[in-house]
C-alpha cells in the first residue's frame, strides 16, 4: 500500500488550530521539543503524525505541513471530559505520579478511554505503509499498541512513556490494570525515562501476567513453551533540541532582553526562577514555602533577591488543578504582603506561557533555577536552563524525584518534601561563587549538549528496528 513508512501517534498534534468567525480553520505550528526532534526523521521517512487538534468537534482532513502528513483525530466535548480531563488527567496522571493527588476511578471514563484509543489506533492503521513503523506516545494512548497490532500485525510498534511508571503497589490500585498492561504489551519496544520506570513496569508484568522476563525482555510463549514474540522494556531518557536552544539563548536580541529583564526586576543580586505548568506534581507550593521561610528567617532579603515564578495554565477544567491554583495564589499573595516592599516584590508570579525566546532570556537572566518536582518523568526545564547557559553561569536546584536527577551531575539535588533541606540548598545555590557555578555548569553542559533529543529519537527508533520480527502465532 501507499501509506507512510513512519507514523507517530500522540494525544496532541504539533500544531494549534484556530477557527475564525466564518468557521474557517487555520493552524499554526506549536513549538514542541518532540516535533523538532522528529521533524528530520519524519521528512526523511515520509512520516505522518496522528493526534487530537485540541478543540471539541473540530473535523479536518489530513494535510501536509513541514514535509509530513498531519492526521487530525476528532474528539467531542464528552470525550474531552471523560478521556482527556477524566481518565488521562484525573486517573492516570495522579496514579502514575505517586498518588500526590488522589486518582479518581470512574467506569464511564474508562469506556471513553478505550473508545478514543481505538479511534487513534484505527487512524494509525489506515495511515501506515506495509511493514512500516508506528511510534505511540504517552499515557493517554496505552491501549493503542495492542489495538493496532490486531489491525496491522505487519507493522513494528514502539511506545514511549513520557511520565513515570509507578511501583506495582500503586499501579495495582487501577481497576483496569490488566487491560492497560496488555495494551502496552502490543508494542515491540516500550521506552521509559528512567531505569527505575522500566523496572517498575517489568515487575508489574511479572505480577499481573503469565509472561516471564529475561532482563529487559518479556517473552511471549505458545502453549508448547516456544517463544513466539519478544517485547523489550528499556530506558531512553528524553532530551531537548540542545543546539537549537543554545543558539537561541546566544542571539543578540535574547541576550539584550535578558539584561532588560534584570533591569525591570530592579537589578537584584540574585534572581531565582521557577518555570512549570501549573501542576501539583511540580512542588511549586513547597518551593514557595521554603522561599517565604528564608525571607522570614532573614537568610534572604527582598532587596538582594526575587523569585520569578512562571506557572503556565494547564488542564484548567480538572478540579485538582483549580485547587492548586488557589493555594499557590494565596501563598504568593501572603508572602508578597508579609515581606514585599515598594519596588521589591518577594515573588513575581506569572500565570502565562511565553514563547521560547522569552524563556531563553529568562533563563539567561536568572542566577538560580528551582526544579522541585515531587515526581517528574524527566523535567525538560532543567535541561533548557543548562542549554541556555553558554556563559557557564547559574545554578540548578533539582529535585531527586525527577528523571533528570539520574542524569544531571552538577545540579544541587534536594528532597523537596524536606523544607529545611530545601531552604539550605536554595541558600547554598544563591551563594555559589562564580567559580563553583562554572565548574558545575560545565559538567551539566557536557551532558546536555551531547545527549540531545535527536539522539534520543534515533536511539529509540534504531532499537525498535533491530527488534527481531517473530511471526505472530495464531493461538495468540
Ligand atoms: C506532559 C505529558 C504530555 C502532555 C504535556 C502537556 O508533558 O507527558 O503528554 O502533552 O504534559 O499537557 P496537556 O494535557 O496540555 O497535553
Amino acid at each position: 500500500n501507499e501509506g507512510n513508512a513512519l507514523v507517530v501517534v500522540a494525544n496532541r498534534l504539533p500544531v494549534d488550530f484556530t477557527v475564525d468567525d466564518a468557521g474557517e480553520i487555520s493552524w499554526k505550528r506549536s513549538p514542541g521539543g518532540l516535533v523538532s526532534a522528529l521533524e528530520p526523521v519524519m521528512q526523511q521517512a515520509d512520516g505522518a503524525w496522528v493526534g487530537w487538534n485540541g478543540s471539541p468537534d473540530l473535523y479536518a482532513d489530513p494535510f501536509e505541513a513541514d514535509g509530513m502528513t498531519l492526521v487530525p483525530v476528532t474528539l467531542n466535548a464528552d470525550e474531552i471530559e471523560q478521556y482527556y480531563e477524566g481518565f488521562s488527567n484525573d486517573t492516570l496522571w495522579p496514579l502514575y505520579h505517586d498518588v500526590i493527588a488522589p486518582p479518581a476511578f470512574h467506569r464511564q471514563w474508562w469506556d471513553a478511554y478505550r473508545r478514543v484509543n481505538r479511534r487513534f489506533a484505527e487512524a494509525a492503521a489506515v495511515q501506515v505503509a506495509t511493514g512500516g513503523t508506528v511510534w505511540v506516545h504517552d499515557y493517554q494512548l496505552q491501549l493503542v499498541p495492542s489495538m493496532l497490532r490486531e489491525l496491522r500485525p505487519d507493522v513494528r510498534i514502539g511506545f514511549f512513556d513520557h511520565i513515570p511508571f509507578p511501583p506495582y503497589e500503586i499501579f495495582a490500585q487501577l481497576p483496569w490494570r490488566r487491560q492497560v498492561i496488555e495494551g502496552l504489551l502490543g508494542a515491540d519496544l516500550i521506552g521509559f525515562q528512567r531505569n527505575g520506570d522500566a523496572a517498575n513496569f517489568l515487575r508489574t508484568v511479572r505480577r499481573l501476567t503469565r509472561h516471564s522476563t529475561r532482563g529487559q525482555v518479556i517473552a511471549f510463549e505458545d502453549k508448547t513453551g516456544r517463544a513466539v514474540r519478544e517485547v523489550r522494556a528499556s530506558a531512553f531518557p528524553i532530551s531537548i533540541d540542545s543546539q537549537g536552544f543554545d543558539a537561541l539563548a546566544r542571539r543578540e536580541d535574547v541576550v539584550a532582553r535578558a539584561e532588560q529583564i534584570r533591569e525591570e526586576l530592579g537589578k537584584p543580586d540574585i534572581i531565582m526562577l521557577g518555570v512549570d505548568r501549573l501542576d501539583y506534581t511540580k512542588g511549586i507550593r513547597h518551593r514557595i514555602k521554603a522561599y517565604g521561610e528564608l525571607l522570614h528567617d532573614g537568610r534572604l532579603g527582598v532587596e538582594e533577591t526575587t523569585l520569578v515564578q512562571v506557572a503556565s495554565p494547564s488542564r484548567e477544567n480538572v478540579g485538582a488543578y483549580q485547587e492548586l491554583r488557589d493555594q499557590v495564589e494565596t501563598a504568593v499573595g501572603r508572602i508578597n504582603g508579609d515581606y514585599g516592599e515598594l519596588g521589591h516584590a518577594a515573588i513575581h508570579y506569572l500565570h502565562h506561557s511565553y514563547p521560547p525566546e522569552e524563556m531563553a532570556a529568562l533563563y539567561r537572566a536568572s542566577d538560580v533555577v528551582l526544579v522541585t518536582s515531587l515526581r517528574d518523568g524527566m523535567n525538560l526545564v532543567a535541561k533548557e536552563y543548562i542549554a541556555a547557559r553558554s556563559d557557564d553561569r547559574g545554578a540548578l536546584v533539582l529535585s531527586e524525584f525527577t528523571g533528570a536527577a539520574d542524569e544531571l551531575n552538577g545540579a544541587l539535588l534536594v528532597n523537596p518534601h524536606d523544607i529545611d533541606e530545601l531552604k539550605d540548598v536554595i541558600e547554598r545555590a544563591a551563594r555559589l561563587t562564580p567559580e563553583e557555578q562554572r565548574k558545575r555548569m560545565r559538567r551539566l553542559r557536557r551532558k546536555v549538549m551531547t545527549d540531545d533529543v535527536a539522539k534520543w529519537s534515533r536511539t529509540f527508533l534504531e532499537t525498535l528496528e533491530a527488534m527481531p520480527v517473530v511471526p505472530v502465532a495464531p493461538e495468540l
